[in-house]
Order: structure tokens, then C-alpha cells, then sequence
């Protein structure tokens, strides 16, 4: 039985010009604000930690806890930074969401800023996506002009400034401790922490760092309660299972209809395959990312596994962004490791020695294998190498650079093997375009 989607988020997406605040309005857009500022800050936190919402920029860290963790009464601003930097391969929800429904963000901005007392809130986008940028910069204009924003809000006495921030374009600044570097004009690197954010972030000021999509979901919480969005999600009795609310699962790659779903917290991929009409026909799954590349591969055995965040580490991967990246039989899974593992080396920051060299290394020998130049020894040397980097790098981006490497070594080594046995790689890299010619598939071994 298919599953249905819950559009919160997505719920106008497809009306004509959905990205204006008067669509928005239609659509109880800004209710949520007039409520909030009726509140006291601190019932608005306990609220969205009721809700138990967690962040959706892939660690999962409860949302309201960590507004919670802003020192009450201090002499100090208090900054809210919204991470717009969405550069994981395969991670595509945040730019429709501000694309579709920018205002969705820039409510759900000044109800976190109010929560928090922060008098400036700074959303930092990352450079390439100019139309976004762009988008953002109108929303920001229109809920200035409505009185949503700037002195005195709706007459509530809150004052609230928003900045729109471009950055250069690098993966590590999506980091939360690099974006601030970048965010104060320098080179985007991870801080030491502690100290967190909290105390010591912005301008070493109390900040609050929050993903697009987990500050767009406040909106709707205030709108429709607690209760409502903890009745989504995976199993309200078992308390281990604190995985609630909808979200926006992205499927892409090798599947009939690939996009956004917003559904419930813990639906599978078979349910969200049967959504977007199965993998590309005539081709079978062979295996998927369930967040974005720095998250273990998993396999078609896996088609069942609750899309929660304890599902899937169960399952021994991680939910992180909810990317499903869908992959099927034409593919080899060397190339598709090497191309990964190229990024992270490009996106090393440099300021750690495991990952700086690692990363480097593992192309070397990737490239090597994929080639049909490698050996047994070269798969050794890979996971010394990934060992090396895993929990000894300076910030995840180390970790989830042998995340593909150690994965598909698990589920397909013979396949690594089957390159240097044939002298090369099996596949024909034409087929597993989505242009591929009919017919297009495994080159004859
Ligand atoms: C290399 C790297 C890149 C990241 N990129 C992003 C990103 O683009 N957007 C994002 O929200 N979080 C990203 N994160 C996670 C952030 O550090 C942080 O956990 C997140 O912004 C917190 O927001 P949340 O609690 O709402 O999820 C990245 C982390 C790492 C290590
Ligand atoms: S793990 Fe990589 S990206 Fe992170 S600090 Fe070290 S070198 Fe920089």
C-alpha cells in the first residue's frame, strides 16, 4: 500500500507565483508570527522543543534544546545564522524551498530570532545559486514593507534586522563553525569547539545556527502545535523512536520521477519509489545514499529500513540530509566512489593533516583502481587510510569522506576486484546517464 505524502512545506508549491508573501498570506502565511509575539520567548522555545523537531541540515540535533542553550540576560547580542550553504552532493531541498516558498523561511527567521532575542538574523546562502539570493532578497524587501520586519513588528515593541550573505561557494562553509569565519570575512575554516555557538559564535557573540528547512518548519508548529507535528513520524509509544514530523526527502539519480516528498519521518524508500514511479525502467537498484555522499551506501536489502534517524542507523548508515541518491545496475560503484571522494579532496579546507592528505591519497588509489592499474594491497590501503581519517579529521567533512569508500568496500569489493582482474572497468559509463540509448548497458566482460 502506497503511503501518503504530508505537504507542510510544499503544500502550494505549484501555485503561480508561490514565492510572493501575498500567496504566502494566503496560505495562513505570517499567522504563526502574530502568535508568537503574543507569546512569551521562552514558551515559544518550549514549544518547538514539545514538537521535538530536529535539525534537518543532517545531524539531527534537537532544535528547541539548542535555543534553549542561548545564556538568558547576558550583556552580549544574541545572533541568529540560518545555513543556506547546501553543498552535499545529492542534496537538493533547501534551494526549492526558498525558491517555492521563501517566506516560509523568512517567518519561521523571526519567530526563531524572537524565541531567542536576537535583534539580527543572517541567512547564508551559498554564492552560486544567484536566483535564490535573489528570491531571498525580494521575500526579506516584501516582509520589510509588510512591518514583518525592521522596528516595532506588528506593534509588538521587537525590533528585528535580516541579512541576506552570499558566500564564495566552498562545502566546508556549510560547516556551522566555518560559516561563521566566512561570515565575519574570513577564510572559512573550523573553529575549535568549545566553546559552541552558543556561547561564543558570531562576532564571539551567543548564536543560535539552524539549516533553511529546520527554521522553515517552525512556522507550521506554531500554526498547527505541538502535538500535531510529534503525531508524524515513527512510533509515539516507543521512546527510543524520536524521529517526528514531516520533511522533505529528495529523490534523484536513477528514478522515473525524481524531486521533493514531504512525508512523515520514517516511510521507506519503497514507499517513496512507489511515489516517484520505481527505478528507471528496465534497470533494478543497486544501491542508494540515504543522505547525501558523506552517509554509508546502502543497498537494495535496505528498501525497507524506516527513513528515521535511528532507522537508518540501525541500519548502520545515517539519515543526514534525507538526499537519496537512487543508483542502478549500470553503474559502477568505483566511479561513482572516485567522483565523490575527487569532491572531498577539492573540499578539503587544508587545515587538518588526515583529511588534507588523506583525501588526496584515496583519489590517487581510487583512480588507480578504477583504471584497472590496482591490487588487493590498494583496497587495504584504502581502508587504512579512510581508519586514519575517520574520528581523528578536525570536522565531519574528514568523516564523511570515507563514509562511500568503507561502504561500497562492504557491499560490492568484488567489484572493486573485477577492475584489476578485467583490466579496467566493467561498465560503460554512457549508460548510466539518464540520456543513455536504449539498450546501453554492461559492456560485455
Ligand atoms: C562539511 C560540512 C558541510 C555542511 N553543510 C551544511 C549545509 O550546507 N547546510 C546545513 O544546514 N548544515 C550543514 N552542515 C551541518 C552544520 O554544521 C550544522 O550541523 C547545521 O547547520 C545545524 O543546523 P540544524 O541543527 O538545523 O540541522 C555541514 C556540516 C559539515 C561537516
Ligand atoms: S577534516 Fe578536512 S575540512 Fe575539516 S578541518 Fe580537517 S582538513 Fe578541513
Amino acid at each position: 500500500m502506497s503511503i501518503e505524502l504530508t505537504p507542510v512545506l510544499s503544500r502550494f508549491w505549484d501555485v503561480e507565483r508561490s514565492w510572493t508573501r501575498e500567496v504566502y498570506e494566503r496560505y495562513d502565511g505570517y499567522s504563526a508570527l502574530r502568535t508568537a509575539l503574543r507569546m512569551d520567548r521562552d514558551d515559544v522555545t518550549q514549544l518547538v522543543k514539545d514538537s521535538e523537531l530536529r535539525g534537518r541540515g543532517g545531524a539531527g540535533f534537537p532544535t528547541g534544546n539548542k535555543w534553549g542553550f542561548i545564556p538568558k540576560g547576558g550583556d552580549k547580542p544574541v545572533y541568529l545564522v540560518v545555513n543556506a550553504d547546501e553543498s552535499e552532493p545529492g542534496t537538493c531541498k533547501d534551494v526549492p524551498l526558498m525558491m517555492a516558498n521563501p517566506h516560509e523561511l523568512v517567518e519561521g527567521v523571526i519567530i526563531a530570532s524572537y524565541a531567542i532575542a536576537a535583534t539580527h538574523a543572517f541567512i547564508y546562502v551559498r554564492g552560486e545559486v544567484v536566483h535564490v539570493i535573489r528570491r531571498l532578497h525580494a521575500a526579506v524587501a516584501e516582509a520589510y514593507a509588510a512591518g514583518y520586519l525592521g522596528k516595532d513588528i506588528l506593534g509588538s515593541g521587537y525590533d528585528l534586522e535580516v541579512v541576506v550573505h552570499a558566500g564564495a561557494g566552498a562545502y566546508i562553509c556549510g560547516e556551522e563553525t566555518a560559516l561563521l569565519d566566512s561570515l565575519e570575512g574570513r577564510r572559512g575554516q573550523p573553529r575549535l569547539r568549545p566553546p559552541f555557538p552558543a556561547i561564543a559564535g558570531l562576532y564571539a557573540s551567543p548564536t543560535v545556527i539552524n539549516n533553511v528547512e529546520s527554521i522553515a518548519s517552525v512556522p507550521s508548529i506554531l500554526r498547527n502545535g505541538a502535538a500535531w507535528f510529534t503525531a508524524m513520524g515513527t512510533d509515539n509509544e516507543d521512546p527510543r523512536k524520536r524521529s517526528k514530523g514531516m520533511t522533505l526527502f529528495s529523490l534523484s539519480g536513477h528514478v522515473t520521477r525524481p524531486g521533493q516528498f514531504e512525508a512523515p519521518m520514517g516511510v521507506t524508500l519503497r514507499d517513496l519509489l512507489d511515489l516517484a514511479g520505481g527505478v528507471r525502467e528496465g534497470h533494478q537498484l543497486k544501491f542508494w545514499t540515504p543522505g547525501g555522499s558523506s552517509t554509508p551506501l546502502m543497498t537494495a536489502e535496505h528498501l525497507d529500513v524506516p527513513l528515521s534517524y535511528e532507522g537508518i542507523a540501525g541500519a548502520g548508515s545515517m539519515l543526514g540530509t534525507k538526499a537519496l541518491q537512487i543508483f542502478d545496475d549500470t553503474t559502477c560503484v568505483v566511479r561513482a566512489v572516485l567522483r565523490w571522494t575527487e569532491f572531498y579532496a577539492h573540499e578539503s579546507c587544508g587545515k587538518c593533516t588526515p583529511c588534507r592528505e588523506g583525501t588526496y591519497w584515496l583519489v590517487q588509489i581510487l583512480r588507480r583502481l578504477e583504471n584497472g592499474e590496482g591490487d588487493e594491497e590498494d583496497l587495504e590501503k584504502l581502508l587504512d587510510i579512510c581508519d586514519n581519517i575517520l574520528g581523528r579529521a578536525f570536522c565531519a567533512l574528514g568523516d564523511g569522506a570515507t563514509a562511500p569508500i568503507t561502504s561500497s568496500l562492504e557491499f560490492f569489493r568484488q567489484e572493486y576486484i573485477d577492475h584489476f582482474e578485467h583490466g579496467g572497468c566493467p561498465f560503460d559509463p554512457a549508460a548510466s546517464t539518464l540520456f543513455a540509448d536504449e539498450g546501453a548497458g554492461v559492456k560485455a566482460r
